[in-house]
């Protein structure tokens, strides 16, 4: 009897753990996640507090297929002329002094054979937030809470748009 129990148990923790797992695989799990980026950025303070708009950042977004992080000359339009006392802020100066980038962490990513593109989606009137979440409140990288293929099937299938297999397997 006790044995059993044992093995259930055991049984379960695997269950889990490979639950876990595969979600943490598909950059889907956890929007809790504290992620370590080489400065700390807050898109709350900027995106929501500052109200500056999504693409005055992420420039490339309604022009091509991905959106694009911005480079240092762009946080520099305000920073060069503000205090620079904060330890991030700190590490900000240096890399403009040095004019290296940012080795921003990249979080979430699509496989290779999925074709997806930023350009059409806002042009077709989706916004950043319908995909990333209410950006402007979150403090760390933003995260979707999935990009499967599931989740792209039910908008195209609410907004009518194609769901053929080559749209976005090319
Ligand atoms: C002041 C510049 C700035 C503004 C404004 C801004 N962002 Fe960002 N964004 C960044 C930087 C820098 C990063 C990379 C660091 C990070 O992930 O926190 C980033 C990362 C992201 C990512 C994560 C990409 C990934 O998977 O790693 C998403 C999604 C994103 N931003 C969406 C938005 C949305 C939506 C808005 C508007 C609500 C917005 N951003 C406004 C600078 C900005
Ligand atoms: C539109 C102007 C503007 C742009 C562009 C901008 N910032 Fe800021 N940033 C601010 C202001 C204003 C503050 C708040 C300063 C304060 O409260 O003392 C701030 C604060 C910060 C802080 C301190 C922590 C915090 O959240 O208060 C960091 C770090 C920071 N910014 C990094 C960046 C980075 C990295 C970029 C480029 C990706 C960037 N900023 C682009 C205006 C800007
Ligand atoms: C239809 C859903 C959708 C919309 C709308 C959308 N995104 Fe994305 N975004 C994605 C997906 C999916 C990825 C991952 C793409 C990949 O890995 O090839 C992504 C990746 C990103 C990235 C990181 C990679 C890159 O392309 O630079 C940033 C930054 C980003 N989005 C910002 C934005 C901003 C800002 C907006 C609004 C102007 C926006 N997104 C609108 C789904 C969306
Ligand atoms: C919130 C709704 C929404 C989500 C989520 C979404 N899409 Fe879309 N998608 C649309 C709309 C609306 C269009 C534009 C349809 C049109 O104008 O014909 C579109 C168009 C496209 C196109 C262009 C089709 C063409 O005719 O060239 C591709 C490719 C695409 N989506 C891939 C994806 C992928 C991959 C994902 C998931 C990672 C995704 N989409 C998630 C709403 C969405
Ligand atoms: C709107 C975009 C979209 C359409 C349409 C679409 N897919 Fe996908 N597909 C994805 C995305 C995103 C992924 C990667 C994420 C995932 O595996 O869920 C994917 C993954 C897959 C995979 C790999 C799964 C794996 O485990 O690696 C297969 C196989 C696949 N799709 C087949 C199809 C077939 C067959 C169709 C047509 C009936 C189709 N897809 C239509 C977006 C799409």
């Amino acid at each position: 009897m006790i044995q059993w129990t044992g093995i259930v148990v055991v049984g379960v923790g695997i269950g889990l753990a490979l639950i876990v797992g595969t979600l943490y695989s598909t950059g889907s799990a956890d929007l809790a996640v504290h992620d370590q980026q080489p400065i700390t950025f807050s898109h709350q303070r900027h995106a929501g507090q500052l109200g500056v708009a999504c693409q005055f950042c992420h420039r490339f977004a309604s022009v091509s297929p991905i959106a694009g992080v911005p480079p240092v000359s762009i946080c520099m339009t305000c920073h060069q002329s503000m205090p620079t006392q904060q330890p991030d802020l700190k590490r900000l100066t240096l890399y403009w002094n040095e004019q290296r980038p940012i080795p921003w962490i990249r979080l979430q990513r699509l496989p290779d054979h999925v074709y997806f593109t930023h350009e059409m989606h806002l042009f077709a009137g989706v916004t950043c937030q319908d995909c990333h979440g209410i950006v402007e409140k979150m403090m760390g990288t933003p995260r979707a809470s999935t990009f499967e293929m599931g989740w792209c099937l039910t908008c195209h299938q609410q907004q009518h748009a194609s769901t053929d297999c080559w749209t976005c397997h090319k």
